[in-house]
């Protein structure tokens, strides 16, 4: 694992931005595997204006999300798939058609699952995938367990990534206790994976998953495994290291 340390958000953004940036340069039709939370917020920011201004582009990319509450359909405010259109894709040339989140309202989950596995095996792999990290060291919403799962499935979502996550919501109440999410095997697929943190919150997390034996208990510990993993971090993060 390689780890870049910045000095604060602002930087992380802009170097997270940089590395995706010229994967995009690169390989115009790159598959990007994308994340929610605040974390990458900045660095969808920084795509936008290297887009608009340094006419970055993405017309021949395609995306694949990590996860997504059960529950909520694209035009609910919370979703993540309304988080990705108002983040980054309403604001870059990426056909829509090409950008996926798996559904939180299917009728047949199980199916839903299987389907987004499918999709993600017809790109083989995703080229780059960005992570955020719990405080528990979830990763997508992969949340602590006795064992890691390989396949995109439905997890109950552990009480302090509710709590976690409530900011967003009026309430606690409003919060899905379940969601969706892309499993390990569809985030080790990718053949370079961004993870970002930032933060006191999540200096232990970043801790365990870089120094702590390789956990179910901490999922983002897997990915010691992972032949390409860089960390950009700010020193708050990396405080306990
Ligand atoms: C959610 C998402 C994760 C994200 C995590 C951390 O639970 N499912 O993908 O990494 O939140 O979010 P934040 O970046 O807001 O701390």
């Amino acid at each position: 694992m390689q780890i870049i340390r910045v000095k604060n958000y602002e930087e992380l953004s802009k170097k997270a931005a940089k590395i995706l940036a010229s994967i995009i340069t690169l390989n115009p039709e790159a598959v990007l595997g994308l994340a929610t939370g605040s974390t990458p917020v900045g660095a969808y920011q920084e795509l936008i204006r290297l887009h608009r201004e340094e006419g970055l582009d993405f017309s021949s990319i395609s995306t694949v999300n990590l996860d997504e509450y059960l529950g909520l359909d694209g035009s609910h405010d919370q979703s993540y798939r309304y988080f990705m259109n108002q983040q980054l894709f309403d604001h870059v040339n990426i056909h829509i058609e090409q950008t996926f989140v798996p559904s939180g309202v299917s009728s047949d989950s199980q199916a839903a699952c299987t389907e987004y596995d499918a999709r993600i095996e017809d790109f083989c792999g995703t080229d780059v995938q960005v992570l955020g990290i719990g405080g528990n060291g979830h990763i997508g919403f992969n949340e602590p367990a006795d064992h890691f799962i390989r396949e995109t499935h439905i997890v109950d979502l552990a009480e302090d990534t509710r709590e976690a996550n409530a900011r967003f919501f009026s309430s606690i109440e409003e919060v899905p206790t379940q969601a969706i999410t892309m499993g390990m095997g569809g985030i080790f697929s990718s053949q370079k994976i961004l993870l970002l943190a930032s933060g006191k919150g999540k200096a232990q997390a970043i801790k365990d998953t870089v120094l702590g034996p390789i956990t179910p208990q901490v999922p983002a510990s897997l990915l010691q495994l992972h032949p390409d993993v860089i960390l950009i971090a700010d020193e708050d993060a990396l405080s306990l290291l």
